[in-house]
């Protein structure tokens, strides 16, 4: 059995991280979501809410399994006994912030192998931040979050303000 792990934010889940985890779960046999905290990031939703809207976009994929971590990710692989960890990019920046993210984890942990795959097409633009930029002014992210956890979203949002 192979295991692959697609850590981020997922502040909130967005179809680009979904399309990802798809691509993900066609090379291995198991895959799991690890919604983790990015120091250098200040969160809309917490990690439970997170967590909450992740499992709600991915429910219909039974090969995929959503887990909350504090820790570090080198860590979470040896836990895990993870084949890769699968991230996605987008366009240069991605990739060069994804190669550093890897150089740091692989220098940490010789086991570590990182697989960046390209997001193209439908999703190529599409981000968290775009998410929340839309929430900020009161839209409606039809398209770009699952219908699944849309209505969580709203509702959390409500809370917060
Ligand atoms: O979606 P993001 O914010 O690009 O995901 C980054 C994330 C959460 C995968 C990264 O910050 C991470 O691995 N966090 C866990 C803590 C860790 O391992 N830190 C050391 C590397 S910064």
């Amino acid at each position: 059995m192979s295991l692959a792990i697609v850590p981020g934010s997922f502040d909130p889940m967005t179809m680009g991280h979904l399309d990802l985890i798809r691509k993900a779960a066609k090379r291995y046999d198991e895959v799991v979501v690890a919604v983790m905290i990015n120091p250098s990031k200040r969160y809309l939703f917490d990690l439970e809410t997170r967590l909450e809207i992740a499992r709600l976009t991915v429910a219909d994929d039974k090969r995929v399994r959503v887990i909350a971590d504090r820790g570090l990710l080198i860590d979470l692989y040896d836990r895990l006994g993870a084949k890769a960890v699968c991230k996605g990019f987008r366009n240069q920046t991605d990739y060069e912030y994804e190669l550093h993210m890897a150089d740091w984890n692989r220098d940490h942990n010789p086991r570590f192998r990182t697989e960046l795959i390209y997001s193209h097409g439908q999703y190529a633009t599409l981000s968290s931040t775009e998410v929340r930029e839309m929430l900020a002014r009161g839209e409606i992210p039809k398209e770009q979050v699952h219908p699944n956890a849309l209505s969580l979203i709203l509702t959390k949002l409500k809370k917060e303000l």
